[in-house]
């Protein structure tokens, strides 16, 4: 059985269903799974100012919170995050700056690393996200698994990804299946690249 990690950062609660859906397909392919959200960075009193990061935090309540544990403990790991001005948001890439130690005893390496995004517009920066925040994976020698256009109906080469509009439009039928089958991919390419 492969063991999938889920580690993303959702604030208003989109990315956080596409997390779902991919766990969803990791479970269904037999995985062990692990959903993670990462450290909030938003003052609480900015949280509290506003009704959609309080309704998208409330979601994620009982979430546990990433620990680098959590990485060096699965086969495969799909790390989310929104779009912010076309990059990754600064609560991913906090976490993912803290995995120094792990770089530093390869304890990634050969590990299937995926990514998944989401943008209120169609094109407002999906691939430059995926594309920059995959760096991370190069320089921990982990195997980068794309969704390619192996699963049908998708157009999304780089990973899932979802278009979140005004913010009210919730994450569509379509977007949730294609990450859900990207899911049982994942966890059935980390069980075999893993010899299990
Ligand atoms: C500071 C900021 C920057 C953003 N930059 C972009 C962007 O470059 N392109 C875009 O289409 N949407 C952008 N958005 C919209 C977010 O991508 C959208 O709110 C997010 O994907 C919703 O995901 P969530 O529900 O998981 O938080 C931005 C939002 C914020 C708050």
């Amino acid at each position: 059985m492969a063991k999938i990690t889920i580690v993303y950062y959702s604030a208003y609660g989109h990315t956080l269903d596409l997390a779902k859906a991919i766990e969803k397909g990791a479970k269904e392919a037999g995985a062990e799974t692990r959903l993670r959200k990462v450290k909030e960075l938003v003052p609480d009193d900015v949280i509290k100012g506003s009704q959609g990061l309080s309704a998208g935090h409330a979601l994620q309540k009982d979430i546990p919170e990433a620990a680098l544990g959590d990485l060096e403990w699965a086969d495969g790991i799909a790390f989310g995050t929104p779009t912010r001005f076309g990059n990754t948001t600064a609560q991913l890439r906090n976490f993912l700056d803290q995995t120094g130690p792990l770089w530093a005893k390869g304890a990634l390496a050969g590990k299937v690393a995926a990514f998944f995004t989401g943008a209120s517009t169609p094109h407002g920066g999906h691939e430059t996200t995926i594309l920059t925040l995959s760096t991370f994976a190069y320089h921990h020698g982990m195997l980068i698994m794309p969704m390619g256009y192996t699963i049908k109906g998708s157009g999304d080469p780089y990973g899932p990804t979802y278009v979140s509009g005004d913010g009210s439009k919730p994450v569509g039928e379509e977007e949730t299946r294609l990450a859900y089958e990207f899911g049982k991919n994942l966890a059935k390419t980390a069980q075999k690249i893993a010899g299990k």
